[in-house]
């Protein structure tokens, strides 16, 4: 067997999968967001620890051979989340998170200081959930704590350390540190110096499916492992969510709609110039890159709208006859920009609208209109990648709440004018975690050759040529939205 470990935001995940990638078993332990003051936004890496000690329990208990059969673990870690550590390797203080927006000053000093060469550098510009400006708030507000700082690590490699004693960190993880130099990967000399940070604080580096030790004996006792159990560096959740849903090539996107959204494509190579606008990370596959744009309220719009406007209906209720509704919402046009937006704006400050309200529209129009409003952003990032780098999806994996409703998938399909696929399980990052680990193991000479076996996919929808040309339209009116809204939000 292999282990994918999900340390995510909210909950820790276990995947347990056999060589042919068939899910064995899974376990899953919730833990609190601290948010101490509004805008922070906090956990305890404690209770990452005791969560992995309850789902190994759990697995153990479920599964009759897991301690005989576990070969390997890996992880998929929530990025940019700031860990640090004293000389004696005890944590410092919580760790401050990706969705944590307390550094809107250090962002704005990190870029009078060093932006254009910090882009050229990371390929990536400060934003307040990366981890350089949660380090530099760590420096001007808790000089005391910076003090006793010898290392930072991201959530998974912390617990990474807690299961064999070393200290690594892979490069996809790394990427959205705003330290690592994307293109050499190594850590940026130059970067590190003009904010003080000593080299010796950051771990070493390590590929995603590298092996970074053995699971510690004291460990390897208490749950009763009978044989060595392997430990793999593991990715980004992001990056993992991509290699899970099969995205090893350039022909494939993904369109992941949780909370927030992702549009996310493969890149064989940091040369791509975009200028800051998408993110451009190392990715899980060896020398290979993922470019990816947020819509920071994807999910979250239409929760919003529900429990706004339609408060005592199933999200099944809503969405009910929306195929009557033809493309466009007879007019109706939504942004999804409700608390900010990402990607391509970079604007905490915008709102959303609706636009060309009729009397003639119903509930079901706004309805249509938010699951378009919520594309058409995601469309956004994709007519970034083809524009900037000339490409052209054939295929888009769609994952998340987005892959769950049939109209919403037709949306999709018609608005990004690609095939949609969806995957046979839906697995999520811990998916790409165990493919690591299997990997790393060598069951598979490369990432690529695993997600032929461990990655099925389910129903493909086509886009209808005449959905494509209504939304094409009422695209070019959504993207005039945002200028024309600007300075009234
Ligand atoms: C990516 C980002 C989030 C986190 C969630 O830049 O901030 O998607 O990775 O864990």
């Amino acid at each position: 067997y292999v282990l994918g470990i999900d340390l995510g935001t909210s909950s820790l995940k276990g995947l347990l999968l056999d060589e042919h990638g068939k899910a064995v078993a899974s376990a899953q332990k919730d833990y609190p967001l601290i948010h101490p003051k509004s805008g922070y936004s906090e956990q305890d890496p404690g209770q990452w620890i005791l969560a992995c000690e309850y789902v190994l329990d759990k697995l153990k208990a479920e599964v009759a051979d897991f301690t005989a059969q576990l070969q390997g673990i890996s992880f998929s870690g929530q990025m940019h989340s700031l860990v640090v550590l004293d000389e004696d390797n005890n944590v410092l203080r919580n760790a401050i998170l990706w969705n944590d927006v307390r550094t809107t000053k250090q962002c704005k000093s990190i870029t009078d200081a060093f932006g254009d060469e910090l882009l050229a550098i990371t390929k990536n510009i400060a934003l307040e959930g990366f981890t350089l400006p949660k380090i530099l708030w760590i420096q001007e507000n808790e000089p005391e704590i910076w003090e006793k700082v010898r290392h930072m690590l991201l959530p998974k490699d912390y617990l990474g350390y807690w299961m064999t004693g070393t200290m690594h960190m892979d490069y996809s993880d790394a990427a959205g540190t705003l330290l690592l130099d994307v293109e050499k990967k190594e850590w940026s000399k130059a970067i590190l110096e003009k904010f003080r940070i000593p080299e010796t604080h950051l771990p070493e580096l390590i590929g995603s499916s590298g092996m970074t030790g053995s699971l510690r004996s004291e460990l390897a006792n208490r749950f009763g492992f009978e044989k060595e159990v392997k430990i793999f560096a593991g990715g980004a959740d992001n990056a993992c969510a991509a290699i899970g849903a099969g995205i090893v090539n350039a022909e494939t996107g993904m369109a992941s709609i949780g909370t927030s959204g992702v549009f996310l494509a493969f890149e064989d190579s940091a040369e791509q110039d975009y200028q800051g606008k998408l993110h451009l990370f190392n990715h899980t596959i060896e020398n290979g890159y993922y470019s990816m744009g947020v819509t920071l309220a994807a999910g979250h719009s239409l929760n919003w709208f529900k429990d706004t406007f339609a408060p005592d209906s199933t999200f099944e209720e809503l969405l009910e006859g929306m195929d009557a509704i033809k493309p466009g919402a007879d007019g109706l046009l939504f942004t999804p920009y409700i608390v900010g937006e990402r990607t391509p704006h970079v604007d905490s400050r915008i709102r959303g609208s609706f636009i060309g309200m009729d009397t003639n529209h119903t509930i079901k129009h706004f309805g249509r209109a938010v699951l378009e409003g919520i594309t058409f952003s995601l469309k956004d990032s994709q007519v970034l990648m083809e524009q900037v780098a000339g490409k052209s999806f054939k295929r888009i994996v769609s994952v998340g709440g987005g892959a769950k409703n049939p109209d919403w998938l037709q949306i999709q399909a018609d608005v990004f004018d690609a095939e949609i696929a969806c995957l046979e399980v839906e697995q999520g990052p811990g998916l790409g975690a165990a493919m690591l680990a299997a990997v790393g193991l060598g069951w598979f000479p490369t990432v690529t050759a695993c997600a032929d076996v461990f990655v099925a996919y389910k129903d493909v929808v086509q886009p209808i040529p005449e959905n494509v040309v209504a939304y094409e339209k009422a695209y070019a009116l959504y993207t005039q939205v945002y200028g024309a809204t600007k300075e009234l939000c």
